[in-house]
Parts: C-alpha cells; structure tokens; sequence
C-alpha cells in the first residue's frame, strides 16, 4: 500500500469519519491533546531547568527524574494518541503540511537528545547527582531540549495557518446553525 492510499485509508476509517461528524469530537480531542502537551511541557521543564542548575538544585537530579518522568511518559501517550486521533480526520492535508512535517521532524530531534543524554551523563550521574547543575553535555542536552519543545509547541500551533490549510479546518467545515441549536 503506498502512501496516498494509507492516508485515504485512514481518512475513510470509521473512527475517523465520526470523529470529523460528530461537533464537539475533534475540539474534545484537541482539548485532551493540550492537556497532554502542557503536562509533557511541564515536567521537561523540570528536568531541563534541574539539569542547568537554575531550580529544585537542593533535591537530587535522580530523584526528580524517578518522581517526574513517570508523568512525562504518561501525558505523551496522551499527546500522541490525541494527535493521531486527530491526524486521521485529515490525514493527506496533514502529512502534506510543512509545519506539521517539521513539528514531527523535532519530536524525533528531542527522542534523539534524549538517547544521547541516556549514553553519556545520566550513566554517570551518581557523580554529579547533588551538584548544582549537570555536566557540560548534560547542561546541553537540557538546553537543546528546551528549543526543541518550543519549537514543537509553535509548530503544532502553525499547522492551522499553513499557506495549504486555506478553506475549512480540519474536519466538517461547522455548521453554526447546528451548533447554535446545540447550545441552546
Ligand atoms: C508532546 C508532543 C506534542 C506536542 C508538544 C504537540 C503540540 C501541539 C500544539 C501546540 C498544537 C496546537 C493545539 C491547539 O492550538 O489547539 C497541536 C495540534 C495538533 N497536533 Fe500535536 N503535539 C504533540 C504531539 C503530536 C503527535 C504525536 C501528533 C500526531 C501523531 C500530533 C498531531 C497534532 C494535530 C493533528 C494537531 C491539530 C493541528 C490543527 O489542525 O490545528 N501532535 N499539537
């Protein structure tokens, strides 16, 4: 199965045929999405600003990674599982979409930084656990780390505003009279 005819398959699936007719679903799933993202936010803040010895430098890096990151991975299976579910909705507009393209381009950019982070000073940690900050490469990593998930955080936001994206959004174009009636 090429490319085209995956994305018109997942377009045409069921699940995202009622997600696009159905008023309430996509703003839900798009709410559930923000949620994941500002939690995913959130605790990196934690770490990368723990990592460059500028907050909770009293409490030991591991113990904050051990208590924080269990959340970080939690609110990414949010995030993730909410964007697919939207993706599917309008599956060719968006993998046809640059912003889109480069906000998934970054998450694997951070998945990466991650990696390096894991093979170089969190082996060591143990050495600069309740020092201030982290080591040169760590302090780096956290750095990085901070561009790249702005740089998500402004993608995803750009998506809606591509040049391609003109017309309706993603989705049914509304019918405010139904949701006029809806509210009332
Ligand atoms: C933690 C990682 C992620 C972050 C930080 C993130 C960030 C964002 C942001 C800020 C928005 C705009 C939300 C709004 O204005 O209401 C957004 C929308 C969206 N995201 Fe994500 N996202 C993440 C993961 C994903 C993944 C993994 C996918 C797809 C598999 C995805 C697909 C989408 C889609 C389809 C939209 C709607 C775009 C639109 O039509 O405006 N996101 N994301």
């Amino acid at each position: 199965m090429d490319i085209a005819a995956l994305l018109a398959w997942l377009e045409a699936s069921p699940l995202a045929a009622s997600i696009r007719n159905t008023i309430v679903a996509f703003p839900l799933v798009e709410s559930g999405h923000v949620i994941g993202i500002t939690l995913v936010f959130g605790t990196i803040l934690v770490i990368d600003l723990r990592l460059l010895g500028l907050a909770w430098t009293r409490r030991p890096f591991s113990l904050i990674a051990d208590e924080v990151l269990r959340w970080t991975w939690i609110a990414f299976a949010i995030a993730a599982v909410t964007g697919a579910l939207m993706f599917i909705t309008n599956a060719a507009a968006y993998y046809n979409n640059w912003y889109f393209r480069a906000k998934m381009l970054l998450l694997v950019l951070a998945g990466l930084n991650m990696v390096f982070f894991e093979i170089t000073d969190r082996r060591s940690v143990l050495t600069w656990d309740r020092q201030k900050s982290a080591p040169p490469a760590g302090r780096l990593v956290a750095a990085a780390s901070l561009a790249i998930w702005i740089g998500v955080i402004f993608l995803g936001r750009w998506v809606a505003y591509a040049p391609a994206a003109t017309g309706p959004p993603p989705g049914e174009e509304v019918d405010f009279e139904k949701l006029e009636e809806l509210l009332k």
